[in-house]
């Protein structure tokens, strides 16, 4: 029996969990469930999932999630704060902590994960692309494994030799061909993008995910930051990391070797499958999704992604080439962005030049500890905040 803390228990990826783990009650039993401020939804699971421990973000929130468990008559001890978070992933009494927070705001507790040598289920892509070096000599450091959630990861996971190390030569590897499913303006004239609400953003044709990731994939930054995570967890330079888009999000992503084989894995786009995966890893587990019928599919469609189209995979590509400070001012300056988006304060198309505005005006250099990556963070938002007022 195996505890587990589903960190963002609430969101999408959560909520996604659970399901996988209440089908599999011989197998898993949950420690700790978190959210921010979904009290009701937070409260609901876990009258259903019965953790030790749950989490929200502030002391009033901790109260009013407190008088719900008592009216329910559900006993989980309730904490509050980001320091709450850390001690439900390093707890004695949990063994998997599903890192399903969104954004940097994921990343302290990741770490210490990490530093608690836990078995980490990383879905907070986040986190890897602002601390790769510091969350990866973390998790080597004390022991814990690093699994990965997201659906591309998680395929070339699947791709790779069973003994794998971080040589992309050992493993005979010529390269990573990640997926992209192109989001819903793949194909809307470029010319219209600027007037895009928020709603028409956040429509992803093929995945049901949570409105950052949502407006990330529709400018592809999620891709980029995808590139960033794939450099850090299968050791490849930015070269050898190449994106295609497959409409369909069939092919969740390939390896392709040097002997002219390319080991793909395919399933329907539902996250349940990436994380049963990860979960059960080296086991196989029932997920809930549907088998694929590629009778039916018929044929598979695939395009190189467009730089004008999709400005923000450039800087990300760009950001990854530059190393150090960068992609964490890339992930900051974005984070503010996407959400003054969906605030409705910027436009679409804003959201690739604020983040190009801060990367010029910020200098990157090298991050020599944490310390130095939350200052890094911390500037960049500032930075991109008057961006944003300036754009307006
Ligand atoms: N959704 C997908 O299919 C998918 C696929 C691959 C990777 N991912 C990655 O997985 C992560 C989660 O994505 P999602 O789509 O599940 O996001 P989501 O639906 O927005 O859920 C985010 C979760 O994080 C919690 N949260 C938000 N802000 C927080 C804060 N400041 N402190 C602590 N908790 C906070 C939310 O709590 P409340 O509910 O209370 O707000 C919620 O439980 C992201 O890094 C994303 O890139 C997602």
């Amino acid at each position: 029996m195996q505890a587990i803390s589903v960190l963002g228990s609430t969101g999408s990826i959560g909520v996604s969990t659970l399901d996988v783990v209440a089908r599999h009650p011989e197998r898993y039993q949950v420690y700790a469930l978190t959210a921010h401020s979904r009290v009701d939804e937070l409260a609901a699971q876990c009258a259903r999932f019965r953790p030790q421990v749950a989490v929200v973000g502030t002391a009033q929130a901790a109260q009013t999630l407190q008088q719900k468990l008592r009216a329910l008559d559900v006993r989980t001890e309730v904490m509050h704060g980001a320091q709450a978070l850390c001690d439900v992933a390093s707890a004695g009494g949990c063994d998997v902590v599903m890192a399903a927070i969104v954004g940097a705001a994921g990343l302290a507790s990741t770490l210490a994960a990490a530093r608690a040598g836990k078995k980490i289920l990383l879905a907070n892509k986040e986190a890897l692309v602002m601390a790769g070096q510091l969350l990866i000599d973390s998790v080597a450091m004390h022991k814990a494994t690093l699994l990965p959630i997201d659906s591309e990861h998680n395929a070339i996971f699947q791709c790779l030799p069973h003994d794998f190390g971080r040589s992309l030569e050992e493993g005979g590897i010529a390269k990573i061909l990640l997926t992209a499913s192109g989001g819903p303006f793949l194909k809307r004239p470029v010319e219209t993008l600027d007037s895009v609400t928020p709603d028409e953003a956040v429509a992803h044709p093929k995945w049901v995910m949570g409105r950052k990731i949502s407006v990330d994939s529709a400018t592809m930054m999620n891709k980029g930051l995808e590139v960033i995570e794939a450099h850090w967890l299968f050791g490849a330079p930015a070269d050898r990391i190449e994106v295609m888009i497959h409409p369909q999000s069939v092919i969740h992503s390939m390896v392709s070797y040097i002997d002219g084989s390319v080991l793909a894995q395919l399933g329907n786009p539902d996250m349940r499958t990436p994380i049963a995966n990860a979960l059960a890893y080296p086991d196989r587990i029932e997920s809930g999704v549907a088998q694929l019928d590629l009778v039916q599919i018929g044929q598979l469609f695939f395009e190189r992604p467009d730089f004008t189209r999709f400005p923000c995979l450039k800087l990300a590509y760009d950001a990854l080439q530059a190393g150090g400070s960068s992609a964490a001012i890339l992930n900051a300056a974005n984070e503010v962005a996407v959400q003054a988006f969906l605030n409705q304060e910027i436009g679409f198309r804003m959201i690739d030049q604020v983040i190009a505005r801060v990367m010029d005006r910020l200098p990157h250099g090298p991050l020599a500890d944490i310390d130095a990556l939350i200052e890094q963070d911390r500037v960049a938002r500032s930075i991109a905040q008057s961006c944003l007022s300036l754009s307006s």
